[in-house]
């Protein structure tokens, strides 16, 4: 055998993943058929996986389907090789192909183009409790996932305290896992995918469901998973997490490797990339824009002090919300606006352009470009959806436009100790993110001996 590939634990070559838009992927979207783990039999050699051609019409090995509307690369050209005991993020902004990728390499659904090649068991966490019957109980689902994941039923006995354990749902055993929430649903479905010793644990963001103990216990567990020599592969927002339990790095965007690296490296060219489809909305046509007969919405832009535009931000810096819009009837006090929200849909905070250039005067027709500055250290880190609203102040109130989710971007944790997290590297709640001042006076033997911070505020 060749000794350079003796620890290889998989390998992607070349694969792709094609949607047809408007065409519902059944393998996906009956998630509840389909266990949330899957245990493979261990496999004596390299097993090769030769996908089927879905896309007969489509021409897989040029770039002629490209061009096409009706369809999307979800992954394409994607190649890479993982070691046994390999512990890898894999980072990138919504709709990058993460979720695919896991998908594809726990078997859930096939690549439409090349191969990849796994040795070992495949446990994978990749939706919310999706493994478990809402009629049996918790204690039934353990059993139940157990046997199709290939257990035998002394191994589950074996295993089965310190699953119930880990997951913290002993009261709720025997409750049925409908009256769950889907908190203690992932708790549960976590604690069945890690104790299974699999030799390559395989888990998606789900983890964020769960409070923030729980997230840390998982985060340790896969820590103790790699460092027992097995390989795991997580998807994590979480910059911090990425960095503290990686050895590697696997970005993605808009389905393809961008880079495969060191952990601060890879992360910090994430947060510097720039990826304008998320950032940036343009409306070519006038006529068709969001707006009326005195107002339209010609454009919208995230960017950073140096006027790039991207959708990742550093927690320290500003992040600038550009307005363009394109003023046609003369003899009204407009006022832009636009609100952030997290992925909890949790309205952040509304921005209401207070320029005091134009406050409370009439904007002659014209095109302007308004940019509010959300300052930096003020989010949490995490993804953000923007919406944005036009009002008409005078002579009458109106709204002139209101749209909704139009821009998509990230807020990623400082790696340097000098942002609100400070040395603390869990972690960490919350809907904003404030840099404070702290200040300490400290006694000793009832004596006031120093204050720090004081003169700061
Ligand atoms: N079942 C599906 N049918 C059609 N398009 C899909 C399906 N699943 C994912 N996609 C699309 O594929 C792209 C990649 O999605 P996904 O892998 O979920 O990204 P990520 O996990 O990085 O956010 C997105 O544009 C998404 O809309
Ligand atoms: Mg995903």
């Amino acid at each position: 055998m060749n000794g350079s590939k003796r620890d290889l634990a998989i390998r992607v070559e070349d694969i792709a993943k094609v949607y047809r838009l408007g065409v519902k992927d059944e393998m996906h979207d009956t998630f509840g058929k389909t266990v949330m783990s899957f245990l493979r039999k261990p496999l004596k050699n390299l097993k090769k996986y030769k996908s089927l051609y879905q896309f007969d019409d489509i021409d897989m090995d040029s770039s002629g389907g490209a061009d096409r509307d009706d369809i999307l690369w979800a992954l394409r050209g994607v190649s890479f090789e993982v070691r046994q005991g390999e512990v890898v993020g894999i980072i990138g902004t919504n709709g990058a192909g993460k979720s695919t990728l896991l998908k594809i390499l726990s078997r859930i659904t096939p690549p439409s183009r090349g191969e990849i090649m796994i040795r070992g068991r495949v446990s994978s966490l990749l939706e919310v409790g999706t493994g478990f019957h809402p009629e049996l109980t918790g204690r039934e689902n353990v059993y139940l996932n157990g046997t199709i994941l290939g257990m035998r039923k002394a191994e589950i006995d074996r295993k089965f305290d310190e699953i119930v354990e880990f997951s913290g749902v002993e009261t709720f055993l025997d409750t049925p896992v409908k009256r769950y929430s889907s908190g203690m649903r992932v708790r549960l479905a976590f604690a069945v995918a890690a104790h299974l010793e699999p030799e390559i644990l395989i888990v998606d963001e789900v983890l964020a469901v769960g409070d923030v103990a729980f997230q840390r216990k998982c985060m340790n567990k896969m820590q103790e998973v790699g460092s027992q020599g097995r390989t795991v592969l997580f998807v994590s927002h979480s910059m911090p997490a990425i960095t503290r339990m990686c050895e590697r790095v696997i970005l993605l965007d808009r389905g393809q490797v961008a880079a495969d690296g060191e952990p601060h490296q890879v992360v910090s060219e994430y947060i510097r990339g720039s990826r304008e489809s998320a950032a940036e909305k343009r409306w070519e046509d006038l006529s068709a824009a969001p707006g009326g007969k005195v107002v339209r919405l010609r454009a919208l832009r995230l960017k950073t002090e140096d006027q790039r535009t991207t959708d990742a931000f550093d927690i320290r810096r500003p992040i600038g919300v550009e307005i363009e819009i394109e003023v046609l009837e003369d003899g009204h006090v407009i006022l832009p606006t636009f609100s952030v929200w997290n992925s909890e849909g949790i309205n952040v905070c509304v921005a209401v352009d207070v320029d005091p250039a134009w406050r409370k005067r009439a904007r002659p027709p014209g095109r302007y470009v308004c940019t509010g500055w959300i300052p930096g250290n003020f989010l949490a880190e995490g993804a953000f959806t923007l919406n944005t609203t036009l009002w008409l102040q005078e002579p009458v109130r109106n709204q002139e436009y209101h749209v909704t989710d139009v821009l998509a971007f990230h807020v990623i944790d400082s790696l340097e100790g000098d942002s609100a997290r400070g040395d603390y590297v869990g972690d960490l709640p919350g809907v904003t993110r404030p840099l404070l001042k702290w200040e300490t006076v400290y006694y000793e033997e009832g004596r006031e001996v120093s204050r720090i911070g004081r003169a700061a505020i």
